[in-house]
């Protein structure tokens, strides 16, 4: 099968590096453009990149030419019609609407359009169903072109450990507090002398996204808009001195009694895209997407992040909560599945459901309208 040529914007970041490590051997994507900002536009991406992963800059990415970050004036034949956005939110509100509007499917990490109302916020495991929404953006109508969005890097974590959970108990509230790896807040990030044998307690905007977020992606389709789910969620959010991987202890309030066993058996039957898309997988889906481990000090960022290539949350340390009906930890590695991993699982299954082929015709379709 011919490969899809596809584009990184924000490809110098943090993301960006993982998207490039992920997609260097991808057997549907191969990477053709990349662009970051005016200040690397121009260079190789040797020169412009600082590459802090443990895996070799491929040689053919590091000759390729980092181009100029909007679309105007690339001919239609060079520009990839699939761009992958790392972008800090602010810019991501101004460019990645350019791209969509050129007809280009963008998906992106960035917060810019993660609660827009008829931009899918898409974890595939959770709420597949979400992408028809795309349908309803006016550049879909226009050009072909659509905006689909991932979670905040906690949201991931939490929201596939909650799924199931969700499907079988209803969730009526919920606590959660965050240690969130310094990888997260990008490159250089937070100076060492801030995180260095310390712990942060905030995170600019980092409680709303959890707390919003996680409503979307476990809510309804509604007509034109998602439903957000019914419960109440307390976030507290913490930076803390860990490289990779956010770890995150859960306190829940069922709407139906749980036993140990059953919430066991809910985690280990999760498997909606195996069961789904049987002989044709989604090289990124990890088999098992929620592992539990048993032993009494896991998960933890060291050892676990790695689980299921990086795809896959780990639960551990269920246990009665005497607050609300359970407590566990959970722990998800933040740029694979808690950003570029996410994404690229996002196009696959977009790939699968031939939504990166030209639209079908929409009889009605809504503005981008921000909720
Ligand atoms: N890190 C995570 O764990 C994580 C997880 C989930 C979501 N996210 C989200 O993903 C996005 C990227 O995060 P990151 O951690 O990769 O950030 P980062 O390391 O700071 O990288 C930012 C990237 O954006 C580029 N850029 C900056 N200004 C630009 C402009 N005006 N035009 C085009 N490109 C521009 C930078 O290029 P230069 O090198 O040229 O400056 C760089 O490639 C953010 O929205 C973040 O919230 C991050």
């Amino acid at each position: 099968m011919e490969r899809r040529k596809v584009g990184i914007l924000g490809a110098t970041g943090m993301v960006g590096q993982r998207f490039i490590q992920l997609l260097a051997n991808h057997p549907w994507f191969e990477i053709a453009w990349l662009a970051a900002s005016d200040r690397s536009a121009g260079k190789t991406y040797a020169e412009a990149c600082r590459w802090k992963l443990d895996t070799p800059l491929p040689a053919k990415i590091a000759a390729m030419t980092l181009m100029p970050n909007v679309p105007e004036g690339v001919p239609a034949e060079q520009l990839p019609k699939i761009i992958f956005a790392a972008l800090d939110a602010g810019v991501a509100h101004e460019l990645e609407p350019k791209f969509a509007a050129a007809g280009c499917a963008v998906i992106s990490n960035s917060s810019a359009f993660r609660m827009t109302r008829d931009v899918p916020l898409v974890v595939p495991e959770v709420n597949a169903d979400h992408l028809e929404m795309l349908e309803r953006q006016s550049w879909r109508a226009e050009s072909g072109g659509y905006i689909v969005t991932n979670p905040n890097c906690s949201a991931i974590g939490l929201v596939l450990a909650l799924k199931p959970l969700e499907e079988r108990f209803g969730i009526e509230s919920l606590f959660v507090s965050t240690m969130q790896a310094i990888s997260g807040a990008g490159y250089p990030g937070v100076a060492s002398l801030d995180i260095l044998g310390n712990v942060i307690p905030f995170i600019k905007n980092e409680e709303e996204k959890l707390e919003e977020e996680v409503a979307k992606l476990l809510g309804a389709v509604r007509g034109d808009h998602v439903e957000l789910l019914d419960m109440k969620l307390s976030a507290h959010c913490n930076r803390v001195a860990v490289e990779d991987g956010h770890t995150e202890c859960v306190s829940i309030k069922f709407r139906k009694p749980a036993t140990y066993e059953q919430i066991l058996a809910a985690w280990a039957e999760f498997a909606p895209l195996r069961g789904i898309h049987e002989g044709l997988e989604l090289p990124s889906a990890p088999f098992q997407p929620v592992e539990f481990d048993d032993a009494v000090d896991r998960p933890q960022p060291r050892l676990d992040r790695m689980r299921g290539a990086g795809m896959a949350a780990t639960v551990g340390r269920l246990r009665p909560c005497t607050l609300l009906d359970w407590k566990f930890v959970v722990l998800s590695h933040n740029t694979i599945r808690g950003a570029a991993g996410a994404a690229v699982l996002n196009a696959e299954i977009l790939a699968m459901l031939g939504k990166l082929d030209a639209p079908k015709p929409l009889s009605a379709h809504a503005g981008l309208v921000t909720a």
